[in-house]
């Protein structure tokens, strides 16, 4: 009954000239709620961080971040309205990361997104996570449209997609064990550089040289990538030294680290636009940040004769404005537009 009522709903929302979103997001430490105009606007874009808490623990505690979600969502909503100057009322539909991520911080969103929805008679767009870090470079360059290739370097994932259209994206490669962001994280507990990684591991690599030589990149001639043999080839080397009592070389092994990881996946992301013959290249999320990334993605791009796209620094990590972003093309395209018993999920494809 709600469902069908909410496609007639949509239907009218479609021919409006200006829509707005509520994106939730919980996928995993930042509760964030936001609200976009038509896709590409940002009203309001509230990130509550639970980074702090997590830091004592070395990384995220899934239990302890739905707890915390469950406290802080209401007050992030309350932030978020008065910020974008809306009431709950102005919302033309609410959108929500229903997936990837950890499944009890996922509930939380899903949970609060549906009863805002049903309270407000409202449609409920589901939003996948992954393919909604694209959509902070619709928000962040208002002109960029579809189709292009897209590289998404997160904590969770590392792939290399057709983005065909704004809802549709074709993977063409992936990692194939470890995530990129989990492997800075990773690198930088062994090295003791704390929670969360990759910023650390980031600054400190300003100050090295890549100068280590960790692991061949055996995956050189496919889309596909792999993150967790240097992972443990940073961690063997870190342990051989400290069993010898040697200093740890701490830059020179963020720069090593750094360079390994990211000069493959560069590649392979211009070689993914000769192939299928684009001349954009879209990068998002939380990785895309990284300093050393961003810088060789320009150069190379510039050499190749591909134009690079990076969402500001705000938007590569988790926030909710990318998934209102993503659920607004959802909504116009008719993707996405759920029942009242829509289900977290843990584990999804692009
Ligand atoms: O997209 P995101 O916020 O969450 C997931 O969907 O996973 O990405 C978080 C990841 C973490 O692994 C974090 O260490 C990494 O992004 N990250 C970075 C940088 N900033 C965040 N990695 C390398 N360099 C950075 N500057
Ligand atoms: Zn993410």
């Amino acid at each position: 009954m709600y469902k069908e009522e909410m496609l007639k709903v949509c239907d009218e929302i479609q021919k409006k000239s200006d829509v707005l979103i509520l994106g939730i997001e919980s996928s995993c430490d930042e509760t964030s709620i936001a609200v976009v105009k038509n896709g590409r606007e940002v009203l309001s874009n509230t990130v509550s961080s639970q980074i702090d808490i997590h830091t004592r623990f070395g990384g995220v505690v899934p239990e302890v971040a739905s707890r915390n979600h469950i406290e802080a969502i209401q007050s992030v909503l309350n932030t978020s309205l008065t910020e974008a100057g809306v009431k709950l009322e102005d919302i033309d539909a609410i959108a929500v990361t229903y997936g990837a991520g950890l499944i009890g911080a996922l509930m939380v969103g899903v949970s609060f997104a549906k009863s805002l929805a049903y309270a407000l008679n409202k449609p409920l767009i589901a939003v996948n996570h992954i393919k909604g870090h694209m959509s902070a470079n619709y928000i962040e360059h208002k002109d960029l449209q579809p189709p292009f290739i897209g590289l998404i370097v997160s904590g969770g994932h590392t792939a290399i997609v057709e983005v065909q259209n704004y809802v549709n994206q074709k993977l063409i490669g992936s990692t194939l064990d470890d995530a990129i962001g989990e492997a800075y994280d990773k690198v930088a507990r062994v090295i003791g550089l704390g929670y969360p990684g990759g910023p650390k591991v980031d600054k400190c690599a300003k100050l090295g040289k890549n100068n280590i030589k960790f692991v061949k990149d055996a995956l050189k001639n496919s889309f596909d990538c792999s993150f967790s043999g240097l992972k443990t080839a940073v961690i063997n080397y870190v342990n051989s030294l400290n069993q010898k009592g040697k200093e740890i070389p701490v830059n020179d092994i963020c720069a090593s680290f750094q360079a390994q990881s990211v000069d493959g996946l560069v590649e392979r992301a211009l070689k993914a636009c000769k192939k299928f013959n684009y001349k954009k290249l879209c990068v998002a999320g939380g990785v895309s940040a990284n300093s050393y990334l961003r810088e060789r993605l320009m150069t190379r791009g510039k050499q190749e004769g591909i134009e690079i796209f990076v969402p500001s620094l705000k938007l590569c990590t988790d926030n909710a404005a990318m998934i209102a972003s993503l659920g607004y093309f959802n909504l116009m395209n008719n993707v996405g537009i759920s029942d009242i018993d829509l289900d977290a999920v843990s584990n999804i494809e692009i």
